[in-house]
């Protein structure tokens, strides 16, 4: 499996595998744990939560699984998120739906997360979504204080727009090394507005979050959803990928930004899926002839 370097002493693996969906999936631990090491063994050593995850729940689910075989845990590393206060029964304090990224908020969700998951560090801490209210020299200090104390190695931000990476970006005295963006063939958004070209400006990897269009695309009778399967199938015949998934994923990894896809499946077969399209090779055309294909006209 391809690495992909984000510091002098960290890298990911180029498939990452994303545990959003981990409770609906209801595997009991010892099926988590075995999805957990089918992973490590297909090169995919980098895991994605958020503390917010199923209720409040995913982190604690993934964390009762790699209780089983603790030894797991420096084979992988671990991506979680925080700013976000939901509404949730596991949360009855919380009377809205708001974003935090006080340090408080941020010093006692990484806390929780880490009794969560079981562990006593976090690879990669990101700041869910931009925060309107934030006050950066405050959630600066609270990824200082957590960088100190050894419980988080990295920090970085998810969602976030080409200002929003800059003003907190100043306030720090390190670099921010991922941006998690909603990135695939189906949502352009980040490739149009410039937050790809922020990623490659700052020579960081982006993270793509809902590279499959988060299941839409196999399924989803909108015209562009219909026009961009018809074409995925077709650069499928002509590449010998194994699925429109793996052309999808095969068009994240095409690209020179280095973007690392974020597989979303709990099922075995499709993780497998997404590690077999890094040997799927798009050529400029090709690229091209899909990403027209999703905007519904020509480049101008
Ligand atoms: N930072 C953020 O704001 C943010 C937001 C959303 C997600 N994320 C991260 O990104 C990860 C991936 O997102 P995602 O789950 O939306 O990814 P995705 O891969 O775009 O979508 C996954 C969905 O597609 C379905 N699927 C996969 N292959 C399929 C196939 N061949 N046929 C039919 N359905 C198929 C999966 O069903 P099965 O499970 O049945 O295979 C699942 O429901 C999440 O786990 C999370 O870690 C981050």
């Amino acid at each position: 499996m391809q690495r992909v370097q984000l510091t002098e002493d960290l890298s990911f693996s180029r498939i990452v595998h994303g545990l959003w969906r981990l409770s609906d999936w209801q595997y009991s631990k010892e099926q988590t744990l075995d999805l957990i090491e089918h992973c490590l063994d297909q090169g995919i050593t980098t895991f994605d939560h958020a503390d917010i995850y199923g209720s409040y729940t995913c982190e604690a689910l993934f964390g009762e699984a790699l209780a089983l075989k603790p030894e797991l845990r420096e084979k992988m590393e671990i991506v979680t998120k925080t700013g976000i206060k939901l509404k949730s029964k596991n949360r009855p304090a919380h009377t809205i739906k708001q974003y935090d990224t006080s340090k408080e908020h941020i010093v006692s969700s990484v806390n929780q997360s880490l009794k969560n998951l079981q562990t006593d560090y976090i690879d990669v801490l990101l700041i869910h979504r931009p925060d309107p209210f934030m006050n950066p020299a405050e959630t600066a200090e609270a990824f200082l204080e957590l960088k100190q104390s050894g419980k988080v190695r990295h920090f970085g931000v998810s969602n976030f727009k080409q200002s929003q990476f800059a003003m907190l970006q100043s306030y720090l005295d390190f670099p921010l090394v991922t941006n998690q963006i909603e990135l695939s063939a189906y949502q352009l958004e980040n490739v149009e507005d410039g937050t790809l070209d922020l990623c490659q400006e700052k020579r960081i990897a982006p993270m793509a979050w809902s590279p499959l269009a988060g299941g839409k695309i196999f399924s989803a009778d909108d015209e562009k959803a219909v026009r961009l399967r018809e074409k995925l199938v077709e650069i499928q015949k002509d590449t010998g990928a194994n699925g429109i998934d793996q052309v999808l994923y095969a068009w994240l990894l095409a690209h020179p930004a280095s973007i690392i896809p974020i597989v979303g499946s709990g099922k075995k077969e499709r993780i497998d899926h997404a590690v077999q399209a890094l040997d799927v090779h798009l050529n400029r055309e090709q690229w091209f002839d899909i990403l027209q294909t999703s905007m519904g006209h020509e480049v101008p």
